[in-house]
């Protein structure tokens, strides 16, 4: 019985050296727990008087064996900790990782300060699709199939009655057609044309504006586009009307302001004439009023359409409209705000 107990201890103990990890020391504990029952089951094999002084043996065994186990288990939870340590070691001298911050890209904060202005002379925001029927891009608006205005823009074709706007101009027939007037809307959006070179791109960005109301005028249009050069350029920018053609405007306007940069004298901006031209524009053809029930006796309006990439352009002198779709950081964080 004793040569199982000195057996069992220097089996355990041994044991217990190697042992790294606290599971695997308990694991050991339990192993110890049941061969310790196993010889104490041996103890009702003894002669009775033996038993007493047997089960103080025993006892004593187990108790140091216990504190055993417990002196180990602090050695190997310190390695365990200073491991983990290690494994977590971090060099504080490394330069930290910087986060780039994102900013609103040139054509989304003209666009903003686009809404910003109008909505301050009482413009609501209307969107239209970009994919629409023949009949809102160009019949309704005064363009119909084989009218010559329809090569102003060439256009992409989904199907036979299917494209991808050419003008956010498609947009004034849906609000006329839903509104009764008086109207005042903003319709920021993507166009799309096949065009494509320096000051060209086949996906651009309007912005069309609309007003309907009984005894609007041209003097009316002129008015709100004097304001709206004030706002988006300097105090000192003019808006100056050019007599032009669209098919769902009459009288039509070709609009120029006052160059920003020379301030009129003529420079490499404005090719030397101190003008630039910004917007289409004009009285709402009153064929377009009565395609969309609106009584062009009763009503009259104006509509225009200016381009965002242009703005954009002539606000930050960006002489290729490319860069603006290249979206190269390093080209768009010189607008961050
Ligand atoms: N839709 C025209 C274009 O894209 C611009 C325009 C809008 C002209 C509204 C007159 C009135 O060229």
């Amino acid at each position: 019985m004793k040569e199982k107990i000195e057996g069992l201890r220097a089996e355990i103990e041994s044991a217990m050296e190697v042992v790294e990890t606290s599971r695997s020391l308990y694991e050991l504990k339990l192993k110890f727990q049941a061969e310790l029952k196993t010889v104490m089951s041996g103890m009702k094999d003894l002669p009775k008087e033996d038993r007493p002084t047997f089960g103080k043996i025993v006892n004593e065994f187990k108790q140091s064996m216990e504190e055993k186990f417990e002196a180990r288990a602090v050695v190997v939870r310190q390695k365990e900790m200073e491991q983990k340590y290690a494994s977590e070691r971090i060099d504080i001298t490394m330069p930290g990782k910087t986060r780039e911050q994102g900013a609103l890209h040139p054509i989304t904060l003209v666009k903003n300060e686009l809404i910003d202005i109008f909505a301050g002379m009482g413009f609501k925001v209307f969107e239209g699709p970009e994919i629409e029927t023949d009949y809102y891009n160009f019949t309704a608006l005064n363009t119909p199939k084989d009218h010559p205005a329809r090569d102003m823009q060439d256009t992409f074709y989904l199907a036979e009655n299917l494209l991808l706007r050419t003008q956010t101009s498609a947009g004034q027939i849906r609000v006329m057609e839903k509104e009764t007037p008086p109207i005042k809307i903003l319709s920021p959006g993507r166009v799309f044309r096949s065009d494509d070179d320096a000051t060209h791109s086949p996906m651009f960005h309007q912005m069309e504006g609309l007003v309907v109301d009984k005894g609007i005028t041209l003097c009316d249009l002129q008015g709100m586009l004097a304001e709206f050069a004030r706002k988006m350029f300097t105090e000192a920018t003019k808006v100056r009307l050019r007599p032009s053609y669209f098919p769902f405007t009459e009288p039509s306007v070709e609009v120029d302001l006052s160059c920003s940069e020379c301030g009129g004298k003529g420079c490499r901006l404005c090719k030397g004439t101190g003008w630039i031209e910004v917007l289409g524009a004009g009285m709402v053809n009153r064929h377009v009023l009565e395609n969309c029930g609106v009584d062009p006796d009763e009503y009259t309006g104006f509509a225009f359409g200016m381009g965002v990439e242009r703005i954009a352009m002539l606000k930050y002198g960006i002489n290729n409209i490319k860069t603006l779709f290249e979206n190269d950081t390093r080209f768009l964080k010189q607008f961050e705000e």
